[in-house]
């Protein structure tokens, strides 16, 4: 399965994907470890992107396509993925449509992990990361708003958004993002089946 985690930061992506990755047994790609990865490796790209990410800025699409393409090209990714953190803008959102595609493959579905902003808050003074200053936190979360949150729309139209409350305890909320992805499997199949049995044109 193609499983996308979307929402603000501080949402609890990384967290739930930690859990899925057992429960599902496909790669968990997060492009904002990748970059982590990239700016202490020193890479072109990790330098570039350095003065974004502690800026509280998306790394320009360029940086994130190349890496990203790269990634699920690799062969562990055959058979899915779990993706973190991508994609984050509508341009992104196509490109991974177009790419899938021409494999013949898709998005199964895409998971929203809403959470309040004071939660997100109180979440991110508890964690010492880089970027998770209160002046670079308010601007990761106005990137959030203003070049992520339509993606929800890009997907609810395409019928692949599902909505979990991102309140509560870690196990608490993979119990919903888990009943989520048994409806994505379900659609999956009863999709699978209605493209076997449609009659021969
Ligand atoms: P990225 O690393 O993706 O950061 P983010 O989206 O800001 O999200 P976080 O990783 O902070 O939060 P999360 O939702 O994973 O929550 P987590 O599980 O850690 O991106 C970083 C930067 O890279 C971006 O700002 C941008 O510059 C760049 N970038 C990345 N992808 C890009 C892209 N596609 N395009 C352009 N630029 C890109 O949880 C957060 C904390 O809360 C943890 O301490 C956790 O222990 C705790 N927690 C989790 N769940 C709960 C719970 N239920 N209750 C209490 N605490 C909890
Ligand atoms: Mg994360």
């Amino acid at each position: 399965m193609r499983i996308i985690l979307i929402g603000p930061p501080g949402a609890g992506k990384g967290t739930q994907c930690q859990r899925l990755v057992e429960h599902l047994r496909v790669p968990h790609l997060s492009t904002g470890e990748m970059l982590r990865a990239a700016v202490r490796a020193g890479t072109p790209e990790g330098m570039q992107a350095a003065a974004y990410m502690e800026n509280g800025q998306l790394v320009p699409d360029a940086i994130i396509l190349g890496m990203v393409t790269k990634r699920l090209e690799a062969s562990d990714c055959r058979n899915g993925c779990l993706l973190d953190g991508f994609p984050r803008t509508l341009p992104q959102a196509a490109t991974l449509d177009e790419l899938l595609e021409r494999r013949a493959m898709s998005v199964d579905g895409v998971i929203e992990l809403a959470v309040p902003r004071d939660e997100l808050v109180r979440r991110m003074l508890a964690r010492k990361r880089a970027d998770d200053d209160p002046e670079i936190f308010s601007k990761r979360i106005a990137s959030f708003e203003v070049q992520t949150a339509p993606l929800l729309d890009y997907y609810q139209r395409q019928g692949k958004l599902a909505s979990v409350d991102g309140l509560g305890t870690a196990e608490e909320i993979f119990g919903r993002v888990r009943t989520a992805v048994e409806r994505f499997s379900q659609r999956g199949v009863r999709r699978g089946h209605r493209e076997r049995t449609r009659p021969e044109v």
